[in-house]
């Protein structure tokens, strides 16, 4: 059977290509086709200003979109397998997924690229693969799957919903511009979509370069600095808390995702008032600043006591019931804001992609998970109302693909 993509998928990129060639070669002012006089510079056609053009990596030991310094916007999509796709089929389908991915990251067009002008620039754009647990049963290595990639346990909080939860194969892309980042999107979904259908869609943003400088700590939607304590890209502790080093051998050099989406209780949040919204936390709104401190980065004092004896950072203050005191253990927090929209009333539909990467999910993410769970003051206002559970495989070289050392 001739491979459809050579023949429909690629007529419709020639017919693309030979369209853009006749475009690029008519003067200013000349009629292209039958279309509109192309005028001479448009704002599309102008250089890009900033850093649109910068690019991420795609090739390397990791990979990208983990430690890539997050860019201004990102969506997850949660695909599940079609019935009868079997490992090779899964083999093929990251064959493809892989090349569109690294032809995307570097401002490139895919193959059969439709709309080739929309690959440029590519805003640092990265484009992650992550395989839930179904997609280790669909390709027969059930016995290479690490145990903790399964449903998490459930917690006493979660009020999960079927549609935000659980799925075969993640696609993570983030970029600094929506436009590159819808077509890149809507270029791997294409070629996914023979081997697997969308089981969710769930789109976050950050504060835009422009709105904030470089190596600043971001702010969710309930005001607070997110993103403080931190594992630093680069470090040692970094490499031991993210990259998987030992068990299954083929996720060396990957990790593993908990995604979770944590819905906010912004119009009871509004009610409370600052006193209250720095005690559920332990630091401060303005500085970020724990309540034992005065800078950002100072250490917080959990021993410290009020003038009545009480801890200063609540027993129950969310940095309390999360600290993790060996850095090598914490989870890397690379958190996206989602924002739904409007109810009728003028209800936000609004909360936190909480996406945490760690080399172990039992030993890094469950125990912290339970901590706050049990008793934690933010638990008011937060609602997990999606969870899903991925191995990040390592990256690959060139001309390699991702999840090779899986399923070769
Ligand atoms: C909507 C839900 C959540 C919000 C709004 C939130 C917000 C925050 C804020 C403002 C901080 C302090 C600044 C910082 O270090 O980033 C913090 C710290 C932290 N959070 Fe959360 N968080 C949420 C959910 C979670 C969840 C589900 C986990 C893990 C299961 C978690 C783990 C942590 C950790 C490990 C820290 C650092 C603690 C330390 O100081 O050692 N958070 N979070």
């Amino acid at each position: 059977m001739p491979d459809p993509r050579l023949t429909r998928r690629g007529l419709l990129a020639g017919g693309a290509a030979a369209a853009a060639g006749a475009l690029a070669g008519c003067a200013p002012g000349q009629v292209a086709l039958s279309g509109p006089a192309v005028p001479p510079t448009t704002p599309e056609t102008a250089p890009p200003i900033s850093g649109a053009s910068a690019t991420e990596p795609f090739h390397g030991p990791h990979q990208a979109g983990i430690a890539t310094t997050p860019q201004t916007h990102a969506v997850f999509v949660g695909l599940d397998l079609l019935p009868g796709t079997g490992r090779e089929a899964v083999v093929r389908m990251m064959r493809l997924l892989t090349d569109d991915a690294r032809r995307l990251s570097e401002g490139r067009p895919a193959l059969a690229d439709t709309e080739p002008e929309l690959a440029a620039p590519p805003a640092r754009l990265t484009v992650t693969f992550g395989f839930g647990p179904g997609l280790f049963a669909a390709a027969g290595v059930q016995d290479r799957r690490p145990g903790s990639i399964a449903p998490l346990p459930g917690f006493v909080v979660d009020k999960l919903e079927k549609r935000w939860t659980g799925a075969d194969l993640l696609l993570q892309l983030c970029a600094d511009d929506p436009v590159t980042l819808a077509h890149a999107l809507r270029m791997t979904i294409k070629d996914a979509r023979s081997f697997a259908r969308v089981r969710w869609t769930q789109r976050g943003f950050r504060r835009s370069p422009q709105a904030a400088a470089p190596g600043t700590t971001q702010r969710n939607l309930m005001g607070q600095l997110d993103g403080t304590v931190n594992p630093q890209p680069g470090t040692p502790d970094f490499d031991r808390a993210v990259w998987v080093g030992d068990g299954p051998r083929w996720l060396h050099g990957g990790t593993t995702l908990v995604l979770r989406r944590i819905r906010l209780k912004l119009e009871t949040w509004d009610a409370a008032d600052r006193v209250a919204k720095e005690f559920t936390i332990g630091r401060r709104l303005d500085t970020g600043a724990p309540l034992t401190g005065q800078k950002e980065r100072d250490e917080p004092d959990f021993d410290k006591l009020n003038a009545v004896g009480f801890p200063v950072i609540s027993e129950y203050a969310h940095i309390r019931r999360a600290h993790v005191t060996d850095p090598g253990m914490r989870i890397l927090r690379r958190v996206y804001n989602y924002d739904e929209g409007l109810t009728p009333e003028g209800h936000a539909d609004s909360g936190l992609l909480f996406a945490s990467y760690q080399a172990d999910i039992d030993r890094q993410f469950v125990p912290i998970q339970k901590r706050l769970a049990e008793a934690d003051l933010l638990n008011e206002w937060t609602t997990p109302i999606g969870s899903a559970v991925f191995a990040i495989p390592p990256g690959c070289a060139r001309g390699g693909w991702v999840g090779e050392t899986l399923l070769s």
